[in-house]
């Protein structure tokens, strides 16, 4: 993918639909009794390999445009899958069906590609183990492919050494098949789609501080879900339009839940001129945001903030090599463990550019300021690395070029062609 310098970027975009969000709504919806509705869904290979999993576990699912029905079968109606699950590239997919899969009563397996069969599982293995499920490595390495003999479960207090949405929600999927109330408490808040959704499908969740706990056998009853715009998609053109000269760009309807804004709350420090127009809640909140050319300047990025914005860090990290001063991530030691090791893949990518960026181990700092210029740059396959270094490639001098380039189909299929529609420039 070759990507070259644009003079301004201008327009309306609306970015596809939110994906953990989506995820949920197919998970959520087949465990309920009744057809659920779901609008504005992404289909990026992630959510299809979520789809595909519960096809095979008897789950009729159909799947039109922007649009799916899922004709959920109740808490306990998934049939025994006559193949292996295959989670593709998905770590959501894997981590959420692991907890359903732990409490049914049958056995199966699960795996998916090679970025999957490198994740940490060990996260997941240890509390549904100690839930009474019998989970393995198939390999013995802690990761995927896995191999998951459904029991009764007993219910748990477990204490998250990690802050992961991924693993809360496996805990409470997997506390809806137990004996008791199961309850999940994070060091740092993450991502809460999983209580929210839950509870709009009829269960019984309730959240004090960084602790939820979920009551077992609910009843879920289908639904419509209308999935907001994902801000993790929207970040990409937030960027583009903070950073290309002469840009106005309108993003309509993205989700700014609380717990995944933090890259508007990083964008403000940082000087960005972003407008939130009409605000509204849809059980998800959502809002129009309109992104205006702004002079940026190097901030510090820790703590609590960083779940709201975990997988915004790669395109922040762009931002920062092009704003004025020293902008330092602390505390962002999850980055290692996603689609590839964020930290060196950034570092690698970045220097090439000519940009300023030293890691650690829990992050980077980068000296913002450095003219960059075109290279040829890997995505080694993570979606979000790609469409970070498209747009600092839209503003760099020189043409761009990203290899494994087409491995934004993950998340955001479209994503070439709407940043290519806001150009004056033809990107390819
Ligand atoms: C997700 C949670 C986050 C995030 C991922 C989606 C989810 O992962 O990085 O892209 O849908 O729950 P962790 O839970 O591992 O932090």
């Amino acid at each position: 993918m070759e990507i070259k310098k644009q003079s301004s970027l201008c327009g309306e975009l609306a970015v596809p639909g939110d994906k953990s969000i989506s995820h949920r709504a197919v998970m959520f919806g087949s465990l309920a009794k009744g057809t659920t509705r779901i609008s504005h869904f992404l289909t990026g290979a992630d959510c299809l390999s979520t789809i595909s999993c519960f096809r095979k576990m008897g789950i009729d699912i159909q799947n039109s445009q922007d649009e799916v029905l899922v004709h959920g079968k109740g808490l306990h109606g998934l049939t025994v899958p006559s193949e292996v699950l295959d989670v593709g590239n998905s770590g959501t997919t894997t981590r959420l069906i692991s907890g359903i899969l732990a409490g049914q009563d049958f056995v199966s397996e699960l795996n998916g590609d090679a970025s999957i069969q490198k994740r940490p599982m060990k996260r997941i293995m240890t509390p549904l183990t100690a839930m009474g499920a019998e989970i393995e490595s198939i390999k013995g390495n802690g990761c995927a492919p896995l191999r998951i003999t459904g029991k009764k479960l007993h219910a748990i207090r477990y204490a998250s050494p990690v802050a992961s949405a991924q693993v809360k929600s496996c805990v409470l999927l997997a506390g809806m098949y137990s004996d008791g109330v199961t309850s999940v408490t994070e060091p740092v808040l993450s991502r809460n789609h999983t209580e929210l959704m839950l509870n709009f499908f009829g269960a019984h969740v309730k959240t004090s501080g960084t602790t939820a706990s979920i009551q077992p056998e609910p009843i879920l009853e289908c639904r419509d879900v209308t999935v907001p715009g994902d801000i993790s998609s929207a970040a990409y053109f937030i960027a583009a339009g903070l950073l290309t000269p002469g840009s106005e760009i309108l993003l309509k309807n993205v989700g700014i839940n609380p717990t995944r804004d933090g890259m508007l709350r990083v964008c403000q420090a940082m000087g960005a001129d972003i407008t939130l127009l009409n605000v509204r809640s849809q059980g998800e909140p959502t809002a129009d945001l309109l992104v205006r050319t702004s002079t940026l300047r190097g901030t510090t990025i820790e703590g609590e903030i960083i779940p709201t914005l975990i997988d915004e860090l790669p395109m922040l990290a762009v931002m920062a090599a092009f704003a004025d001063g020293q902008t330092v991530i602390r505390d962002a030691q999850e980055l290692k463990v996603k689609e590839s090791d964020r930290i060196a893949v950034m570092t690698e990518n970045l220097a090439r550019m000519g940009a300023d960026i030293t890691p650690a181990e829990d992050g980077m700092i980068i000296n913002g300021g450095r003219p960059l210029h075109g290279a040829e740059i890997d995505s080694h396959s993570d979606h979000r690395i790609a469409m970070s270094f498209a747009v600092a490639g839209t503003i760099c001098d020189g043409t761009l070029t990203i290899k494994n380039g087409d491995c934004v189909n993950i998340s955001y299929p479209e994503f070439y062609k709407d940043l290519y529609s806001l150009g004056d420039n033809s990107l390819f």
